[in-house]
């Protein structure tokens, strides 16, 4: 195997762009992506000038949260396809200079992981059932759950078992789907088996692990009651508002352990929290120089398209981050968000994770949306760091807002009968070529979530190298960020003339970003990027650009 990967601490400026298997490309028509969509799909996302992939899981599991209840760690769904499929598709990308992440879920498993069944079938007080949390229920017959807690997915966080001989047994904890129950973290079988699990994929060549829920695995002692305070998100909340399930404390034993695991293997393999936890001051504490490398900046995520909110954000995570000399990341989009290029244009209060649908308030213009999505991704490609990027937002992809009811398979659109419209709409198959089946998914029609009719114009083929299109300014910032030496630069602060534009310098580059609703007068200067037409020495408005310092 050829590799032209560089070993220069490459986490620190890396452009890490997601894979979501399911949607992403299908090798073999049946409507589900797989891992040799991926492979041969890989010379395009080289191509754009991203640095590493990271794919969300592809192991064996019943899907019933599209894959992160793992039934098996150290295998591929038929689904997606083999290990051998794995391997080809990993060899490809180092191949082409890319690094592979792979997703790893710890704070659960799937309820059909042989781990579960055991302590199923195994009596209270087992081992079996001490490596997930089980509890007597309370009421005079264990008939009441032991606490009060929600799942994320709305509805209660405990479902109680069933004896051998029918009769109600005790609950087991599942901060998401019923599907998906918690392990305990106190155990130190738990611990080594994952441990080996880091290690079978280590051992296969991967360069990272995306960590799911790196805030969750650790519980409060005594599993104390709690309420969710309005402010506090579903998936974490600042230091007044955090749930006994989430950021505690135990947790960064468990990553100091894995560091060191990683350590152990050449190449700089890395650690990345999906860890929601605010203030950035405390989720710094993820990315500590013995823990993991990066941190995903949801704080970042959640700012919304307005210039004083923005440079405060990137205050604090530079400065957070900088704390621990970890580098800041930044992201706009994933596949548990509404995508940016709707997002920025909602005009209701919409949390994260909850969805749009037909019948939601406030729904996005999509023009202002798209305008405001890639001048968002201007600026942010233009800060220091490592960035994300979810497939199909350098195609300007929007939210799927209309997707019938019936092909929903979010657990939070069942668990909160259709109450929340979910994640579904940021998960349809994206497109690659205008007039093919399936916009060229794969080589039948068939698509496991809808994708719209009028697709054909976001299109890769219909893009690809079109002056003002959406993929040819995602692949010139990209090229400019690396030329220019952005990700490794800082950034100071310019006089922006408007409480509405943010203005900065970045090594040799001036950055403009005009979040307001009317034009701004812009500097004289060459433009190297501009995320929309420019007007005249003039700045319209939701547009970015940047300037040859
Ligand atoms: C993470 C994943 C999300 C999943 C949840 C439970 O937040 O990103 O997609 O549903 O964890 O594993």
């Amino acid at each position: 195997m050829t590799s032209v990967l560089q070993h220069t601490e490459w986490w620190r400026s890396a452009v890490i762009y997601q894979i979501y298997p399911r949607s992403f490309a299908d090798a073999n028509g049946d409507g589900m992506g797989d891992l040799l969509g991926i492979r041969d799909r890989l010379p395009e996302l080289a191509e754009l000038g991203i640095d590493a992939v990271w794919l969300s899981p592809f192991y064996t599991s019943p899907q019933k949260d599209a894959g992160y209840d793992v039934a098996d760690y150290c295998d591929v769904d038929p689904l997606f396809g083999t290990l051998d499929d794995f391997d080809s598709m990993t060899s490809r990308a180092h191949e082409l200079g890319l690094r592979v992440i792979v997703d790893l879920v710890p704070n659960h498993s799937s309820s059909e992981h042989v781990w579960f069944q055991a302590a199923l079938a195994a009596a209270p007080g087992s081992p079996e059932r001490d490596r997930y949390v089980f509890r007597d229920g309370l009421g005079e017959n264990g008939e009441l759950p032991p606490n009060n807690w929600e799942s994320v997915f709305g509805g209660r966080a405990w479902t109680r078992t069933t004896n051998p001989d029918g009769t109600p047994g005790q609950w087991y904890l599942h901060l998401f789907d019923s599907t998906q129950p918690d392990f305990n973290w106190q155990n130190r079988w738990v611990r080594d088996q994952f441990g080996d699990i880091l290690r079978f994929w280590l051992d296969r060549g991967v360069d990272g692990f995306r960590v799911d829920v790196a805030h969750g695995m650790v519980k409060a002692d005594g599993l104390p009651d709690w309420t969710a305070p309005d402010a506090a998100g579903s998936m974490g909340g600042s230091d007044a508002t955090r749930a006994p399930f989430w950021a505690q404390d135990g947790v960064h034993e468990i990553y100091r352990e894995w560091r060191e695991i990683l350590n152990g293997y050449e190449g700089e393999r890395i650690l990345a929290a999906e860890a929601w936890v605010d203030p950035l001051t405390d989720m710094a504490k993820w990315v500590r120089p013995d823990e993991m490398h990066q941190a995903f900046n949801f704080p970042y995520l959640e700012t919304p398209w307005t210039a004083q909110p923005l440079r405060a954000v990137i205050d604090a995570s530079i400065s957070a981050f900088s704390e621990v000399e970890a580098p800041s990341t930044w992201v706009l989009s994933n596949h548990d968000v509404v995508r940016h290029a709707s997002r920025l244009a909602l005009t209701a209060e919409n949390p994260q994770g909850h969805g749009i649908g037909p019948k939601s308030a406030g729904l996005p213009i999509p023009e202002l949306g798209l305008r405001r999505a890639r001048a968002a991704t201007a600026l942010m490609l233009s800060l220091p760091g490592s960035a994300y990027i979810y497939q199909g937002e350098e195609l300007g992809l929007p939210e799927v807002i209309d997707l019938p009811d019936d092909a929903r398979e979010d657990p939070t659109w069942f668990r909160t009968n259709g109450e929340r419209y979910g994640r579904d709409g940021c998960r349809v198959p994206i497109p690659w070529e205008a007039n093919s089946p399936s916009f060229g998914f794969g080589p039948t029609a068939a698509s496991w979530l809808p994708q719209p009719s009028d697709w054909a114009p976001f299109a890769r083929d219909s893009q690809r190298g079109v002056e003002g299109s959406t993929l040819t300014m995602y692949r010139l910032a990209l090229a400019l960020r690396r030329a220019h030496e952005l990700a490794t630069g800082t950034i100071e602060w310019l006089d922006a003339g408007a409480d509405t534009v943010l203005a900065l310098r970045n090594s040799d580059v001036l950055v403009y970003a005009n979040t307001g609703d009317s034009a701004v007068t812009l500097p004289a200067g060459d433009v190297l990027l501009a995320s929309g037409p420019l007007g005249d020495n003039e700045l319209p408005a939701d547009t970015t650009v940047w300037l040859r310092a």
